[in-house]
């Protein structure tokens, strides 16, 4: 099962998401991250951001994983390469860059195959822009979350603060633990987001839109759990009246034929690893 978690940048996505995953036991995916690590990796290496071949390259060709720490069932940091980037993902330099390497076709050809693998090998709560329009368009639920940019500006500066993440003086694009900067910033990028040609910011005409702006983001999460239960019961009722359905047509039919596609009714599909992400 998909739940698909979109909007836009400081509307609450990551921590409702890892929080819903936890409470339901699911794997989870930061597509933004993964959009993030190519950005980084591009800077790093020296390439011209505008050069979409070359950026594409490093999309196409190093690896992204996410690592665990023992015991933990969320991913705590984001390697590319083998390099550790977690919180160098996370700096201004990159927010300048990374919609900019997001709205080319190549980079996300490359992001959205591997994100479709990974959604298809776990259970999974993904968040991005684009995953019930895009990558997941049969997600069993999709929730667009949006709040004010006031609220969003806000919460990613004591984001921003508790991760430390402004490191050193030539990420400093923007002092992003200032609100009215990190506000500018954010606009910018929903706009980026929302004009690009290639899947961009949208609500999936059938998600569930829920504003934060004036709801706790705890209950946010509360309405997130009961929707994916009410489906994953919906989900297990249907499995238990096809098991039936089946049983009683292979009373009535020849064995052999009649067991195997009772079987293969009621078995999970294999799950495949995913390439190149950890887990
Ligand atoms: O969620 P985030 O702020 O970490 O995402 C960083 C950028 O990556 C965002 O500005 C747009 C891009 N992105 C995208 O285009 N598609 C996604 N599925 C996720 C992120």
């Amino acid at each position: 099962m998909i739940i698909a978690i979109d909007g836009p940048a400081g509307s609450g996505k990551s921590t409702v998401a890892k929080r819903v995953a936890r409470s339901l036991g699911f794997s989870y995916l930061d597509t933004g991250a993964m959009y993030r690590a190519v950005t980084y990796s591009a800077l790093a290496n020296g390439l011209d951001i505008t050069d979409a071949q070359a950026v594409a390259g490093i999309a196409e060709t190093q690896t992204i994983e996410f690592g665990y720490k023992l015991g933990e069932s969320l991913p705590s940091s984001v390697f590319i390469d083998g390099e550790d980037v977690t919180d160098l993902i996370r700096t201004p330099l990159v927010d300048a860059h990374v919609s900019t390497v997001s709205s080319y076709p190549e980079v996300r050809a490359a992001l959205v195959s591997q994100q479709r693998r990974f959604g298809m090998a776990h259970d999974t709560v993904m968040e991005g822009r684009d995953i019930g329009t895009a990558v997941f368009p049969q997600a069993e639920l999709k929730i667009f979350l949006t709040a004010q940019p006031e609220v969003r500006a806000r919460r990613r500066v004591k984001q921003n603060i508790s991760r430390k993440a402004q490191t050193a003086v030539e990420y400093a694009v923007i002092d992003n633990t200032d609100e009215q900067q990190v506000l500018e910033e954010i606009l910018r990028r929903d706009q980026e987001d929302e004009s690009r040609e290639v899947s961009p910011l949208v609500a999936a005409e059938d998600s569930i839109e829920i504003d934060s702006t004036e709801i706790s983001i705890g209950k946010v999460i509360a309405r997130i759990v009961k929707l994916a239960q009410a489906i994953v019961e919906q989900d297990a009722d249907a499995k238990v009246k096809t098991q039936e359905d089946v049983g009683s047509s292979a009373s009535s039919t020849s064995s052999a034929s009649s067991t195997s596609s009772a079987s293969s009714a009621v078995e999970p599909t294999d799950a495949r690893r995913p390439e190149g992400l950890m887990r």
